[in-house]
């Protein structure tokens, strides 16, 4: 990467000798701080094209360090990325609020973690010149039902944690598209005025990928970044339609992972998002009258374009019923089940009443350890889908 700097300030000089000998060996010109104040002073001295540092820096609180670069004119533009000895969550959402545009975690991933972003952000050859030309996409999940109540936001909210514990330095957005009212602030317990509605009244300018890392919240407990749903019908009424396809597919370019709740609200909007979702996962319960209708929805979206190889087929046993009925789905539907959440009593709505996610508040459940096999597959899937096209910057 001839002629691009990238200041590292770490001071734990065996990790800072580490990353500074591999991206030596990329060809960036490294410039190394060991404490935070000298790390300021060097970055704004010699403004470098991005600057990689451990916010456990025992000279500066975190905050502070990203705060004096962020609102420094000469730094405020620098790509920042944390690469932390803390893998904590409160740390992770206090660098992502203050305006760090990654946190990567220091682990035997991290180093490829770390070339994958400097590969997004200078290219492969090295050019900055277009930046989202190069940007990998992330990963568009799109959850939804034929019918109510089948469990479909409560399994969104929680398989997306679970991804998001698997794979920690990775940028997961939970949306909720559900109209006119969004369940998903409810389940993880997000009270905030921050969601679809009033980020849709912004202008498009003000709503890049700073804005939606900065502002989007992290609610207690939940580790992704979340855009609420609509809180009322009042607000949903006064939606901005035609600002979602724009918003998401902002989304698309600033996360690795964006999971969308649509619930049965197949629509003007969420039809052109289903068209071009890389997952698309139809919870099914396991009453009849769902499957037939999971079935129905199925056969009009093959004929809006929708692909089979797109679906991730999931069996939620909502009730207590004591046959399974995956075969019934499955020659119903034409899916593989791929999935089969079992009944969890009342544990998931215990779970949802806490706001807490399964695999925190039942950690060796059945339900959990599946919620965890779910979002391994889903990672090997984004890794096939990504090995297959590489950069999609044309759809
Ligand atoms: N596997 C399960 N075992 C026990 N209870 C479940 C299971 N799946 C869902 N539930 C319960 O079903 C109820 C509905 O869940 P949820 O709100 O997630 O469904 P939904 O499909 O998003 O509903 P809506 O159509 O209202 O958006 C919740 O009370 C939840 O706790
Ligand atoms: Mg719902």
């Amino acid at each position: 990467m001839l002629g691009k700097s990238i200041l590292i300030v770490d001071d734990n000089p065996a990790s800072r000798i580490f990353f500074a000998y591999h991206l030596q060996k990329k060809q960036f010109n490294v410039l190394e701080a060991p404490m935070g104040k000298e790390g300021l002073i060097i970055a704004w001295r010699d403004q470098p094209d991005l600057i990689l540092f451990d916010p456990t820096l025992h000279d500066i609180p975190d905050q502070e360090f990203i705060h004096k670069l962020r609102n420094d004119p000469r730094t405020t533009k620098i790509p920042l990325i944390a690469l932390s000895t803390d893998p904590g969550p409160a740390r992770r959402e206090i660098c992502l609020k203050a305006g760090v545009d990654q946190y990567l975690v220091k682990s035997a991933r991290a180093l490829s973690a770390l070339e994958e972003i400097l590969e997004r952000i200078f290219g492969p050859e090295g050019s900055t010149g277009n930046e989202n030309k190069n940007k990998k996409r992330g990963l568009l999940i799109i959850f939804l039902s034929a019918k109510g109540g089948t469990g479909t936001s409560s399994l969104c909210a929680n398989v997306a944690m679970s991804l998001q514990e698997a794979q920690p330095q990775a940028r997961v957005v939970v949306a909720d598209l559900v109209l006119p009212i969004g369940s998903i602030g409810w389940i993880v317990g997000y009270k905030g005025e921050l969601n679809i509605t009033t980020v849709a009244e912004l202008p498009s300018e003000q709503t890049n990928a700073d804005y939606f890392h900065q502002k989007l919240p992290i609610p207690e407990s939940w580790q992704f970044q979340l855009l609420a749903g609509s809180p009322d019908p009042q607000q949903a009424n006064k939606l901005k339609e035609n600002r979602i396809s724009e918003i998401i597919e902002v989304l698309c370019l600033a996360y690795d992972f964006v999971i969308l709740d649509i619930g049965r609200s197949l629509s003007r909007i969420s039809l052109p998002l289903i068209q071009k979702a890389n997952l698309i996962i139809p919870i099914i319960s396991t009453d009849q009258s769902t499957i037939e209708m999971t079935k129905i929805v199925w056969d009009y979206l093959i004929t809006q374009g929708v692909e089979n190889k797109n679906i991730y087929a999931v069996l939620n046993r909502t009730v207590g019923l004591e046959e399974s009925r995956k075969l019934e789905a499955e020659k119903t539907t034409s899916f593989t089940i791929r999935t089969t959440i079992p009944f969890m009593g009342s544990n998931l709505t215990v779970a949802n009443n806490l706001n807490k996610p399964i695999t925190t508040k039942y950690p060796t459940s059945t339900a959990a350890m599946i919620l965890k096999g779910w979002a391994q597959d889903i990672l090997r899937l984004a890794e096939e889908i990504q090995a297959n096209s590489p950069k999609e910057s044309a759809r």
